[in-house]
């Protein structure tokens, strides 16, 4: 019998996000929402980035974890009810069971087959832990409050996941989380990549194998599947680019010629050098995300760096 459940608190509206979907590839500028970079090619390709020489902030919050492991557990303590956001192979947090000894933990994602299967082979491994799959877009809007048990809970954010939302709706997902910590000794650890040399940023959003415009171009053959349109992802070239003054990576897919693609019954003309935006990774200095959680009333707040000072790892109560 297995000794962890999973709980499906998903609600789509498919005629909605397919009109949204639409509505941004007829918008000058088009987008299109990084969520749907994550068909199963994509989640393949995103793991094959985490491994590129180039992009550093997976390596380095690993070796923050690694390297100040007693500090942060003794930091958010033992004990608690441990809540993964985006929890996927549940990968990350797994390394922390020993540490935070949770006596209850809840893998958060969108997708419910990587919690279940993760679970399945979590579970006897750590058969004192209670184990909770919560299948939901915690990302539209965080409620939690009938999952959890009125004790203190970690909050595990890792990844710089953060960093793909805006700075207001950042600001907006942190209070969030902030309300769910109510009872004393709750806190959030959450991971955030830090500004940094222009270059160094580029690389890592543009590497030399072309593994991230793969994952960017892969986003086009997700569309197609779900429209039925007929984007050729090969017609598009990836760009990466570091916007200085907004504080963020942008990727965009560039259209290599003038085109017609076929769009759910109409035509959108894109035009040699066009771009279609795909996402947003922002980049925050130490004090700058420090301020955000201040303002999410958060106070009680510790900072682990590595070395470069690349990246950030935050405790916060
Ligand atoms: C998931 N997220 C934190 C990644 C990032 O760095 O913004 C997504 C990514 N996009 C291109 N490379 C990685």
């Amino acid at each position: 019998m297995s000794n962890y459940r999973i709980i499906d608190r998903l609600v789509l509206d498919s005629v909605a996000e397919r009109n949204a979907l639409i509505a941004g590839l007829f918008a000058r500028p088009a987008s299109i929402s990084p969520k749907y970079f994550y068909d199963e090619l994509g989640c393949a390709l995103f793991c094959a980035i985490c491994e590129l020489p180039e992009y550093y902030p997976t390596r380095t919050e690993v070796a923050i974890f690694r390297d100040y492991r007693q500090e942060i557990a003794h930091a958010a303590g033992a004990g608690k009810q441990l809540v993964d956001l985006g929890a996927g192979d549940c990968c990350k947090a797994a390394s922390w069971l020993p540490y935070f000894q949770p006596w209850r933990y809840l893998a958060v994602d969108i997708a419910r087959a990587p919690i279940n299967k993760a679970l399945s082979g979590l579970a006897p491994e750590f058969p004192e832990i209670e184990m909770l799959g919560i299948v939901t877009d915690f990302a539209r809007a965080l409620n939690l409050h009938a999952d959890l048990q009125d004790l203190p809970a970690t909050f595990f954010y890792p990844g710089s996941s953060i960093g793909n939302f805006s700075p207001e709706e950042a600001l907006a997902f942190l209070v969030q989380i902030r309300g769910h910590c109510g009872t004393p000794g709750s806190g959030l650890l959450i991971g955030v990549d830090a500004k940094k040399d222009k270059r160094r940023l580029e690389a890592a959003y543009d590497d030399a194998v072309g593994v991230t415009a793969a994952f960017n171009r892969n986003v086009l053959a997700h569309v197609n599947r779900l429209l039925g349109s007929d984007f050729r992802p090969e017609a598009f070239a990836h760009r990466g680019l570091y916007n200085e003054a907004a504080g963020r990576i942008e990727m965009h897919l560039e259209a290599l010629s003038n085109q017609e693609v076929s769009i759910a019954g109409r035509i959108r003309r894109f035009r040699v050098g066009e771009r279609i935006h795909t996402e947003n990774s922002y980049k925050y200095g130490p004090i700058e995300f420090e301020a955000l959680l201040r303002r999410a009333g958060f106070d009680d707040i510790r900072l682990w760096q590595d070395a470069k000072q690349q990246f950030c790892v935050f405790y916060a109560e």
